[in-house]
């Protein structure tokens, strides 16, 4: 439970909010590689915390990111021409480049240096992973760009998927946080009837992904434990297994907005960003990962074919609150807890039914809540730290490079947090 306070702190990231400029000091996904396909191809919108802003790729191929409105009227460069190395706004012809630098202004007299000092804002852009990052806070803090595993993988073992989602960031990331949900909103009606199976795996070491479901079946109220670490914190979700194991789902949070799924040794080490593209709506931004070799065209046509909500190249679904999520009573009865088809869209209905900003004054969070009560914590400290001019973790590259997530079977009675860990990793966060 928050106070109305809290929940403002937490929730509101515009210019100069304190989350909001807690966000600003990290870097953050922005659009897709896709969405601007070639140098000097059109200009889009993109908005992210708060801010409206035109992308665009620059004859040599750079990413520009910079205000939606040109500095000399307001227009929006949106309907702007991308010319040679720059971005012209077709109201007088100033033309900026990715820097930001107004290199043409033929409505003043030649010899006039006011183009010199004019700029417009701009963002330094990385277009790596499918995806297009961005970093929106003072230039002499700029961080070191994100070094995740997934980020070390070359580009055509990753695969960027991207939906619109009409609430505020936290709800979303919540629902990263929040193990205990999976025995229920994304359970299949057939996982019901599982009581039988065994293949064997449920010894100590790794469990097959049907072994996996059947035990997340077979135990629904997960402990929840936290452990905070020196670049987040990371959480378990911990189940008895039929054979009377432990079964450890441990979850990983990099401050602030990045997640590592719980996952098996074989499955690549994806990341999932819920960011803010205003306070009431956020994308959400997965980036799944394979070590092994590239994805084929097949796999990614198929990925994007039975994504959790089919986009288009926007970020828009075609399921959402208007059309009740494409939900089906009949499935409900007999196929699924939801009705629901696509496990992020079934996250979706329910942190977006919350309304766009959640009521958190009258929640009633139980033992089960405990990774969304630590994560609240950590931001808030982080909001108010800043308030006092303090500024946010700052990640070790090296260690970011070596964070993962993990799943096992261990003896029951194990310490959890002896599992998927690396040296150094205790240490956690001031909380
Ligand atoms: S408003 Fe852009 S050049 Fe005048
Ligand atoms: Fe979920």
């Amino acid at each position: 439970m928050l106070t109305h306070e809290e929940n403002e702190l937490l929730c509101r990231v515009g210019p100069g909010t304190p989350m909001g400029e807690v966000l600003r000091r990290y870097w953050l996904p922005v659009l897709t590689t896709e969405e601007l396909p070639e140098p000097d191809c059109p200009p889009v919108r993109a908005k992210l915390l708060g801010e409206e802003l035109v992308a665009f790729r620059d004859s040599d191929g750079n990413v520009g990111l910079v205000d939606n409105n040109c500095p000399h009227r307001r227009a929006s460069l949106f309907f702007g021409r991308n010319e040679e190395s720059g971005i012209r706004c077709v109201y007088h012809g100033w033309k900026f480049n990715v820097n930001g630098d107004c290199v043409d202004m033929p409505s003043e007299p030649a010899e006039s240096n006011f183009k010199d000092k004019v700029k417009i804002k701009s963002y330094p852009c990385v277009d790596k992973g499918g995806t297009i990052w961005t970093y929106m806070g003072p230039a002499d803090l700029q961080p070191p760009f994100l070094n995740f595993l997934a980020l070390q993988l070359p580009d055509d073992h990753l695969i960027t998927n991207r939906v619109l989602s009409d609430c505020n960031f936290i709800q979303s990331m919540e629902g990263n946080l929040d193990t205990s949900h999976i025995s229920y909103l994304h359970r299949n009606l057939a996982d019901l009837k599982m009581d039988d199976f065994d293949d064997g795996t449920d010894v100590l070491g790794f469990p097959s992904p049907r072994m996996s479901t059947r035990i997340r079946g077979y135990s629904r109220d997960a402990k929840l434990m936290v452990q905070p670490t020196s670049y987040g914190w990371r959480y378990v979700g911990q189940r008895e297994t039929p054979n009377g194991h432990h079964h450890l789902r441990i979850t990983t949070a990099i401050f602030p907005v990045y997640q590592m799924i719980a996952r098996l040794p074989d499955q690549g080490p994806g990341i999932l960003m819920m960011v803010p593209r205003d306070d009431e709506t956020c994308w959400r931004w997965s980036v799944g990962a394979r070590t092994d070799r590239p994805f084929t065209e097949e796999e990614r046509a198929d990925r994007a074919g039975q994504s959790a909500n089919k986009t288009d190249i926007h970020g828009r679904g075609e399921k959402g609150k208007w059309n009740d999520y494409m939900m089906s009573r009949d499935d409900q009865k007999n196929l699924s807890f939801t009705g629901i088809k696509g496990i992020g869209t079934q996250d979706q209905a329910v942190t977006e039914s919350m309304q766009p900003i959640s009521d958190k004054m009258n929640e009633h969070l139980g033992t089960s809540d405990r990774a969304i009560i630590f994560n609240r914590r950590i931001l808030l400290n982080a909001a108010r730290a800043m308030m006092e001019g303090q500024e946010p973790l700052r990640h070790d590259p090296d260690v970011m490079g070596r964070i993962n997530s993990h799943e096992e079977i261990i003896p029951a009675g194990d310490d959890w947090r002896k599992y998927g860990a690396f040296a150094g990793e205790s240490e956690g966060l001031p909380v």
